[in-house]
């Protein structure tokens, strides 16, 4: 690798104790010392609206710079109402604009999610997988991390105790890492 490749993670719940931001939590320590991983936030953008693409928001101008520098993006996204977070959903709009200058064009992306029911967010994560279709983002068709009844997998600290899940997210990560070291130098920017 000649660079340092730098990937970022995104939670699709902004909820304190969120078990998705856990998850990313838990993920840091799979990267190889040689890949950056940063958590980007997506909370404090205001909703998509095409009027402030002309002068945007300071968050949102945040926001864009740190997609715009990353090598590739993992998602950890909650399941709300059978599909993917409004939140998260909004921080696609504003990466995904303007036309012509999407700055998530391209980006290789990993996708996990837990919920506290049983189907591990997979309906949520197939609709984002539905996204990245329009937007030209190149998901990691598997492995695919669909972590249920997260309320017995993190401790009281939030830490993963999980071996299961822990085995899941360290294969997501490495894939991802491999994924996104070869996209990196095909993508057409
Ligand atoms: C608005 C809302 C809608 C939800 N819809 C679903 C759903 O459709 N399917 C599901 O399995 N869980 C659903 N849930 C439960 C969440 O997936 C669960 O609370 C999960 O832990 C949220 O992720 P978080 O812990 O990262 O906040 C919903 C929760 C909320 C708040």
């Amino acid at each position: 690798m000649d660079k340092k490749l730098k990937i970022v993670g995104i939670c699709g719940s902004l909820r304190k104790e969120s078990l998705n931001r856990k998850a990313l939590n838990a993920s840091r320590k799979f990267f190889p010392p040689d890949v950056e991983f940063e958590i980007v936030e997506i909370g404090d953008m205001p909703f998509f609206n095409q009027d402030l693409e002309l002068n945007l928001p300071e968050s949102v101008a945040k926001f864009r710079e740190k997609i715009q520098s990353a090598d590739g993006i993992l998602f950890a996204m909650p399941e709300y109402n059978y599909s993917v977070s409004a939140v998260l959903k909004n921080a696609i709009e504003w990466g995904s604009r303007p036309y012509g200058k999407a700055v998530l064009y391209g980006k290789p992306v990993g996708i996990m999610g837990v919920s506290t029911g049983m189907m591990g967010t997979g309906r949520a994560q197939y609709h984002l997988r539905q996204i990245c279709v329009q937007v030209d983002m190149y998901p990691l068709n598997k492995p695919e991390v669909m972590i249920p009844l997260g309320m017995d997998k993190f401790d009281k600290e939030g830490s993963l105790i999980d071996v299961h899940s822990a085995d899941k997210i360290e294969r997501l990560v490495n894939a991802l890492v491999i994924w996104t070291s070869k996209l990196a130098s095909v993508v057409v920017k």
